[in-house]
């Protein structure tokens, strides 16, 4: 089979599915087809990585519901933002594992609900054998994109995420260029230091904030091509909305990144009407990001991205058998 012309990264596990960042939501991905499977990472009291989108988890846990862990709630700042709840680097990887897993937008996803109470926390670890064992009885590659989130906040209470990361990529053999895996961060001081420590594809991650405006500018994209393979920007900053939050003509950012040597990767599409443009469905969508060139999307709905993704491929051999057909087709 060859490999697909834009790789699907299963966002968070199959998380239009199952509750986000469980070993469920990965396997899910997995059996859809996905390229890629996405944790984000963060760190508990004892150094252990383990997959949350944020480090305070009263939204995607039933950490609430534990009167044992009622004196750990707390508020702090991180990043800048002042957070009240109950936070991964104050509970030990034996206290994480008492709870339970939520779905984080059970108006949005009622369905997901059903899996609430069922899941623990997985682990990275836990994360990169599921996806070892899955590559080998599938006989196909199943790469990790993890994520390392709030890196210098964790830095600073003394759990930097680079050596257990760089550990957990070290146990599987998961270190040189050609490793099934990217690291992804929107921060390039941890991303830096990677590229010194370690030779796996990075991503740098972008937001359509002014913060890195510079960044993308044609000198800013050298300068990240020399230590990451992807930029990684959110779908907005390669399809503008408009006005009436419609999409229209790409930015030249997917061509200024190529121009730099970066592939692109864009996050993230998202079947329900609320995350959508106004004027296409998510197959519009993900047919627009393809025709503006990226090399791959994050994606909520990894079958859906599949999807689309392949019928971009059957439009182009389509196209490609009629430019060829008068050549094919001489006579005489
Ligand atoms: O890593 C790609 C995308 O997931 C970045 O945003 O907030 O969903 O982690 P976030
Ligand atoms: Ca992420």
């Amino acid at each position: 089979m060859d490999p697909r012309p834009v790789t699907v990264f299963a966002h968070r596990g199959a998380s239009g599915y199952r509750p986000e960042h469980t070993i469920e939501a990965y396997r899910l991905a997995i059996e859809m087809g996905a390229d890629v499977i996405e944790p984000d990472l963060v760190s508990t009291r004892d150094g252990v990585l383990v997959a949350r989108h944020e480090n305070e988890i009263s939204g995607t846990t039933d950490v609430a519901d534990h009167p044992e862990l009622a004196d750990r709630r707390t508020t702090k700042v991180v990043d800048g933002v002042s957070v009240t709840g109950w936070f991964t680097e104050d509970l030990t990887l034996a206290e994480l594992r008492t709870l339970h897993t939520r779905e984080r937008l059970p108006s949005v996803r009622p369905g997901n609900t059903l899996y609430d109470g069922l899941y623990p926390v997985p682990t990275f670890d836990e994360i990169l054998d599921l996806a070892r064992i899955e590559a080998v009885r599938r006989g196909r590659v199943i790469a990790v994109a993890p994520e390392t989130k709030h890196p210098s906040h964790f830095a600073s209470l003394g759990l930097d995420l680079t050596p257990p990361l760089l550990a957990s990529l070290e146990r599987v053999g998961w270190t040189g260029a050609d490793a099934p895996v990217a690291v992804q961060s929107f921060e390039s001081g941890n991303l830096r230091e990677l590229r010194r420590l370690v030779d796996v594809p990075l991503v740098q991650l972008t937001s359509a904030s002014a913060a890195y405006a510079r960044m993308l500018t044609p000198a800013g994209l050298r300068e990240v091509s020399t230590y990451a393979t992807w930029l990684g920007p959110e779908k907005s900053q390669v399809l503008p909305r408009d006005a009436a939050n419609g999409i229209g003509a790409p930015s030249s950012l997917v061509a200024d990144a190529h121009a730099a040597g970066l592939k692109v990767v864009v996050y993230t599409v998202r079947a329900e009407p609320q995350f959508l443009p106004s004027n296409v469905d998510v197959h519009g969508e993900l047919a627009a990001l393809v025709a503006a060139g990226v090399d791959g999307v994050f994606a909520d709905q990894p079958d859906l991205a599949i999807v689309s993704v392949e019928r971009a491929r059957t439009e182009d051999r389509r196209l490609t058998l009629r430019a060829r057909r008068p050549r094919d087709l001489r006579v005489g």
